[in-house]
């Protein structure tokens, strides 16, 4: 029963107090089919609090292998183009969408998303962020609603619960258009619009 999974994982996470806990709770999480194919779950990179926090789709082959999120070529171009902007991977917290990578990369189902968002919603509670970074249509959804679509929306601003989002496509859009493809021009512009907001902010 997805609803009484979904509400098991918020109630164990919104129990959490602090990020350490959540991590530790999160990490043994067998609320939904994923966690049967799963080598680990893939919580976050990096610690609360922090000013700007990515949120992605889910974890793929390497961050399945390794516990951390985007650390595969999309991650590697976002760790790229976020240093070109001036920000640093490791004053930011990245998180996913989903904890557990789905079979072959496959699109998140909705039972999933709506199972694993406890453990997202406590991790932007106590991450705390000003700024929130989109990255693709299923963490835009999630942060602005299920009718969205990322290329309507990309690159603008948004206030969601007194947070600034911003979304933009997804690394792996962006890599999939090629080095001058219109998406990875479209990333690039959008991360330089975040490093804008978050000095603003600042
Ligand atoms: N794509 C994502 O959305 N998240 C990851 O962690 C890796 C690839």
């Amino acid at each position: 029963m997805p609803e009484a999974a979904a509400l098991q994982v918020r109630e164990a996470a919104e129990a959490a107090p602090d990020w350490a806990t959540l991590r530790a709770v999160a990490s043994s999480c067998v609320a939904c089919a994923l966690s049967e194919g799963r080598t680990q779950v893939v919580f976050a990179d990096g610690e609360a609090p922090a000013d700007v926090m990515f949120v992605g789709e889910a974890p793929g082959f390497h961050e399945d292998r390794q516990g951390v999120p985007f650390v595969g070529v999309s991650g590697q171009l976002l760790t790229r183009l976020l240093s070109e902007v001036g920000i640093e991977r490791s004053q930011v917290v990245i998180a996913n969408v989903l904890k557990c990578r789905p079979p072959a990369n496959r699109d998140p189902l909705p039972d999933e998303v709506a199972t694993c968002k406890g453990w997202l919603r406590r991790q932007v509670h106590l991450v705390d962020p000003a700024v929130i970074c989109t990255l693709g249509n299923f963490a835009t959804r999630w942060a602005l609603g299920p009718d969205v679509s990322i290329t309507r929306v990309r690159g603008q601003r948004f206030t969601v619960s007194g947070r600034t989002v911003v979304p933009t496509f997804h690394p792996s859009a962006a890599l999939r258009s090629g080095p001058e493809g219109a998406q990875m021009q479209a990333l690039r512009a959008d991360m330089a619009t975040l490093a804008r907001v978050v000095a603003d902010r600042g």
